[in-house]
């Protein structure tokens, strides 16, 4: 770090038309605000830059749903989750929002200085319309036939059956989403980013000089650039958004994935006058903080935006997470399955550095995670309570009994003290490399690795053994123990600020910084501190069992509507037509450039033959090798991404669209009819 004189760190923002879960704070905004305190707490000069996104179809599409403008719709999530995030300590330096006349301004002068340097290429295509809704269709709100499974709800930019890329002109008897009319199609003009030229030097930038970045992003980064990028269109045909600054383009906007990120440079101009040394200084650090479905946004598009502008820096690191579930599922908002961060705000007030701790503790840094409420009370309970809280009660609480709360001076150190005054400044060092190496996880692990020393010290040198121990080796014991808490008060304060807050206020003692941590008596001999009070309280089953409650009482309403109604009756003869045969998987192998595709070959008793399944997204290959399975074997072949597919293998979908096989209870010999 020692060449940066300046941070600036971006956290995703978030769409302004739902409310904030703990998916979000898990995956985004609690590393962004643990890496932001942590530079703050060493005094570097730091700005944490967000705020909410309000542009784009869905929001338009939710206004329409509620007969209110999309200006509403933006209005009460915008301050609903700028009053949320305060709550929970999130410390943006500022939270703004797209719709503002500064964004505007930025977004709009953006695009036309790309445009007066011939940066973009023009194209007229013909493009969906929905004649009863007046409006053109964005990609995700038609649905029709996949052309290459015969899905029947495929989307206009993807089957999520097969995992195809679409383009909507593909999909067979299209639909909109908006009206349920048959869309036309109509001519359109709009501005493309040429990616395809930018590819040389995000090859050089990305897969050459940035391989420390995380292997999440740096692999799809790496299969981004290795299918070859095509150009973008960076305009929509809507009436919502940051209109396009060119003459003749009335009813048209930025596409919002082309204004959103430019937020990030008006929310700094907003914030200060020195907006540009954040932005267009070699020595500014940018740190880009989001969730996985935003990594080609800000890893491929934004910065080859940023490039053919040309004043501005690039992101050095965009350490994106994984997904979190909930109680193994998906979380979803239209499903409702999710903690929405305002009803635990409510639901648990003085909590919320529970929250925090809980979400760093198992974030989804590497792979997808999953939250569940008895892993919340265990957390809190055995780690919080019983270790940090616990702890901290005891070195202050001895010391007020003891001492009368003054700060006993410490003498003749034995080896064991001095290991552990100097485990202090290692833990400090490991938690540094953790962070800055966005191992938030692991940093909090170590950090509470402190109070877990802190207990084993007090546990070994029982201050309270009066026989065991002199009154001068109470007090040096004693006096290490603060020593312990106050350094504890520092390292915690990124994770948990509420509680470090709270702890020096126990000790009577202001946050000193972090470059203080581990310095020799930092609380010094005969300072009054002051009475312990809980920094944590235990939850009991009750509590949880009242959010499990809830959530199965969502699941149970979510299947009801969910589960599809009988398809229309066939005759026995219809049903005898088709041939199901137990089958056994000799070889699966997963189709390069696909998503969800897995080539599998299977022995039907019969014969060895070829079915390629859209499973990737919930089984490994090479797990399902050696599993006997059902095979509808007289289905007309298929090619699928250019090979023959020859039957299908029957699988059970869930709510989530979760799949598993259907498999005979016994193994059985392949080829056995199924009736
Ligand atoms: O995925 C999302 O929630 C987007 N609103 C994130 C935008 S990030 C940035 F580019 F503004
Ligand atoms: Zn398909």
């Amino acid at each position: 770090m020692s060449k940066i004189k300046r941070h600036l760190v971006t956290s995703a923002l978030p769409y302004a038309n739902g409310p904030i879960h703990i998916g979000h704070l898990a995956g985004v905004y609690i590393p962004s605000d643990i890496y932001t305190r942590y530079l703050r707490l060493r005094g570097k000069d730091v700005l944490s830059i967000c705020g909410s996104d309000e542009h784009g179809v869905p929001i338009t599409l939710k206004a329409r749903q509620e007969g209110v403008s999309p200006q509403d719709i933006v209005d009460k999530f915008h301050e609903l989750n700028k009053a949320s995030f305060e709550k929970l300590g999130i410390s943006f330096d500022i939270y703004s929002r797209t719709s503002s006349a500064v964004h505007h301004e930025m977004a709009s002068d953006f695009f036309r200085t790309l445009y007066d340097k011939g940066k973009f290429i023009e194209k007229s295509s013909d493009q969906y319309f929905d004649e009863e809704a007046g409006q053109f269709l964005a990609d995700r709100y038609i649905t029709g036939t996949c052309p290459h499974c015969g899905n029947p709800s495929a989307y206009g930019d993807q089957c999520e059956n097969c995992g195809t890329s679409l383009s909507p002109n593909e999909l067979i008897k299209p639909k909109s989403t908006i009206s349920g009319s048959k869309p036309v199609l109509k001519k359109t003009r709009h501005w493309y980013l040429p990616l395809d030229k930018y590819e040389p030097f995000l090859k050089k930038w990305i897969l050459e000089e940035h391989q420390d970045w995380k292997t999440n992003v740096y692999g799809q980064c790496k299969s981004w650039l290795d299918s070859g990028l095509q150009p973008r269109a960076v305009s929509r045909d809507l009436n919502w958004g940051v209109p396009v600054p060119v003459d003749g383009a009335g009813g048209k906007v930025l596409y919002v994935w082309f204004d959103a990120p430019i937020g990030y440079i008006s929310a700094t101009k907003e914030l200060t006058p020195d907006w540009e040394k954040y932005w267009k200084s070699k020595d500014t650090s940018m740190v880009h903080f989001i969730g996985k479905d935003n990594i080609v946004f800000h890893c491929i598009i934004f910065p080859s935006m940023l490039k053919a502008e040309g004043s501005y820096i690039l992101p050095e690191n965009v350490p994106a997470n994984e997904f979190l579930n909930l109680e193994g599922h998906k979380i979803s908002t239209s499903r409702n399955w999710a903690v929405w961060l305002h009803e635990y705000l409510e639901e648990f007030e003085g909590m919320e550095d529970v929250l925090r701790y809980v979400l760093c503790a198992n974030a989804p840094e590497t792979k997808d995670n999953d939250f569940t409420w008895k892993d919340f009370q265990n957390r809190n309970n055995n780690e919080l309570v019983a270790i940090l809280g616990n702890f901290v009660n005891r070195a202050i609480v001895l010391t007020n009994k003891y001492f009368k709360g003054v700060v006993p001076p410490a003498s003749n150190l034995q080896n064991y003290d001095r290991e552990v005054l100097e485990e202090i400044t290692h833990i400090r060092t490991q938690v540094e490399k953790s962070i800055e190496r966005f191992r938030f996880r692991e940093a909090l692990k170590e950090t509470m690795n402190l109070a877990r020393l802190g207990n084993k010290y007090l546990a070994d040198t029982e201050p309270w053994n009066q026989d065991r121990n002199s009154e001068e080796r109470i007090k040096t014991i004693l006096n290490i123990s603060l020593q312990i808490s106050v350094n504890l008060s520092i390292l915690i304060e990124p994770f948990l600020p509420f509680t470090s807050v709270k702890l020096a206020s126990f000790l009577n003692y202001e946050n000193p910084g972090w470059e203080k941590i581990g310095s020799a008596g930092l609380l010094p001999g005969g300072h009054k501190i002051g009475k312990a009070k809980h920094l944590f309280q235990k939850i009991d089953n009750e509590k949880v069992e009242k959010q499990i409650a809830r959530l199965l009482k969502t699941r149970q309403d979510n299947e009801k509507v969910s589960i599809k109604q009988a398809a229309e009756t066939i005759s026995y003869e219809d049903f005898m037509k088709m041939d199901i045969r137990t089958a056994t998987i000799l070889e699966a192998e997963k189709l390069a450039k696909t998503k969800k595709l897995i080539k599998l070959t299977v022995d039907t008793g019969l014969d060895k033959r070829t079915i390629v399944s859209g499973i990737a997204g919930y089984f490994n290959a090479k797990d399902i090798i050696g599993k006997q399975v059902l095979v509808l074997i007289n289905l007309a072949t298929r090619k699928l991404r250019g090979i023959e597919s020859q039957g299908m293998i029957l699988m059970a979908e869930d709510i989530d669209g979760k799949l598993v096989f259907v498999s005979p209870e016994e193994k059985t010999e392949n080829g056995a009819g199924v009736k």
